[in-house]
């Protein structure tokens, strides 16, 4: 048996893309099995820059067989536009796209109530990506959910999807949006279930076959670790389990079946959307810029700060993970001196992440030490052995203090950037 899963230890954001497309080459399947198109899993190869929302990132190597697993949902829309710009690319999923069954679909109502909610909430909002991801999870833990498997009966479909419909606008009128027409949302999602039947297949054979037989499976966590429903900064969370027990429910995999799990830690910190973040930086205005991105699902801008290793040991240990992959140290090159926060002082006491709540994790002071920076750039290097000192000191500080070994360091953006150790 061969599972490996590749998660991220932070906010999100970490560079999973790049480090599945580092690995898909040597897997058999690749697959997506948390979240939904809430997720943006950029990758850079010689096909051109992806932001790749629902299809798993190890879609570029043609012997490798995609699948989707029933954790995941699934706006049918997102879900064709992805296919079809991949397709525009020259990589075609005929055969090699395979979608459970399982799996719950976004409808419009899931969106408007998302966004709704967020306005209702004013200054408390989660700062969600608006994509129907926490209604859509929430009508599925309430059995209200419309699954692709409701579509292969027309009367099934029909009357799940009228009582849904009938339910949701009396919320959404409540909270002065315009109700939905049950015909036209109906239409147009047989419309799309007649594009996407084609790929949907009961996965459970097909998981199970495998790993019977020693192929290998890649795992492609979606969101990070402290976004995760319980473990991460509730009510600042999404709606799914993104630690790495995720993959047991949301793809079939027996716990005994997983064999490696990677976590990729951003030699930095950012976060997008509401909720703390001990080490954001908010009064350096040439730090911030050097360290805030672009999000890839929404383009809202990310807030940045510097490494926060007991957010990535607590992510190491509640999920196990054996190595990681550190992205993004080209990034710190900018800085003569570099942060690196150790732990966390409340009220003058140290404290831990698993100790605070949301509220008192805002209020937590990150304790910080300081090292020397490389301040030479170090794209294009490819050995560890030839990044300068300062910056091997780095990553050995970072696995001293998160306590796993770093496997990888990526410097660039691209398929070729990343130093395997
Ligand atoms: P994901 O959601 O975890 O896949 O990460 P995103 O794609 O949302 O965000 C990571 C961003 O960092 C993307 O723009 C990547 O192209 C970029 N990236 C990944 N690794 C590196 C790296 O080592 N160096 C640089 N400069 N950019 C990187
Ligand atoms: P990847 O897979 C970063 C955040 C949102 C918001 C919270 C809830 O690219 O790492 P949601 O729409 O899920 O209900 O929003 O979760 N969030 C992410 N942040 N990367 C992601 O995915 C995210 N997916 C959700 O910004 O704070
Ligand atoms: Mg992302």
């Amino acid at each position: 048996m061969s599972v490996t899963i590749v998660l991220g230890t932070q906010w999100g954001d970490e560079g999973k893309g790049k480090a599945i497309d580092t690995f898909a080459g040597d897997f058999d399947y690749t697959a997506r099995y948390n979240g939904g198109n809430n997720a943006g899993h950029t990758i850079v190869n010689e096909f051109g820059t992806f932001k790749i929302h629902l299809v798993p990132s190890g879609v570029f190597y043609p012997h490798v067989t995609c699948l989707i697993g029933g954790g995941v949902v699934i706006d049918p829309g997102v879900l064709l536009e992805e296919i079809n710009s991949l397709r525009a690319a020259g990589i075609d999923l005929d055969g090699r796209l395979l979608i459970s069954p399982r799996s719950h679909v976004i409808m419009p109502y899931h969106k408007l109530l998302d966004g709704l909610y967020e306005e209702a909430k004013g200054a408390g909002a989660t700062g969600t990506t608006r994509r129907g991801i926490g209604p859509t999870f929430a009508d599925k833990v309430s059995y209200n959910g419309i699954r692709w498997s409701d579509f292969a009966d027309k009367d099934v479909l029909n009357d799940r999807l009228k009582m849904q419909v009938t339910l949701k606008n009396k919320v959404i009128t409540a909270l002065g949006g315009e109700p939905l027409d049950f015909n036209g949302v109906r239409d147009e999602y047989l419309g799309y279930y007649v594009q996407i039947k084609p790929f949907i297949r009961e996965l459970f054979p097909i998981v199970q076959g495998g790993l019977k037989s020693g192929q290998k499976f890649l795992l492609e966590q979606a969101m990070g670790s402290c976004l995760d429903t319980d473990w991460g900064t509730y009510p600042f969370v999404t709606g799914s389990t993104t630690i790495a027990s995720a993959a047991t429910t949301g793809l079939g995999v027996p716990p005994r079946a997983i064999t490696e799990i990677i976590g990729v830690t951003k030699a930095y910190t950012t976060r997008v959307g509401a909720g703390p973040m001990p080490t954001e930086i908010l009064d350096d205005e040439s730090v911030m810029q050097t360290l805030s991105e672009v999000a890839a699902t929404t383009g809202r801008i990310r807030r940045g700060g510097w490494l926060d290793t007991e957010v990535v040991r607590f992510s190491s240990m509640v999920s196990g993970i054996d190595a990681l992959f550190l992205t993004k140290l080209d990034i710190l090159s900018a800085f003569e001196e570099i942060k690196i926060c150790t732990g966390y002082e409340l009220d003058g006491q140290s404290s831990h992440y698993y100790d605070l709540d949301s509220y008192q994790l805002g209020r937590a002071k990150p304790v910080y030490e300081t090292v020397r920076g490389w301040h030479s750039d170090i794209r294009g290097i490819r050995q560890f052995a030839d990044l300068p000192r300062e910056a091997q000191e780095y990553v050995e500080r970072v696995e001293e203090l998160v306590g796993v070994k770093v496997g990888w360091v990526a410097n660039g953006p691209e398929r070729e950037a990343v130093m395997a150790r």
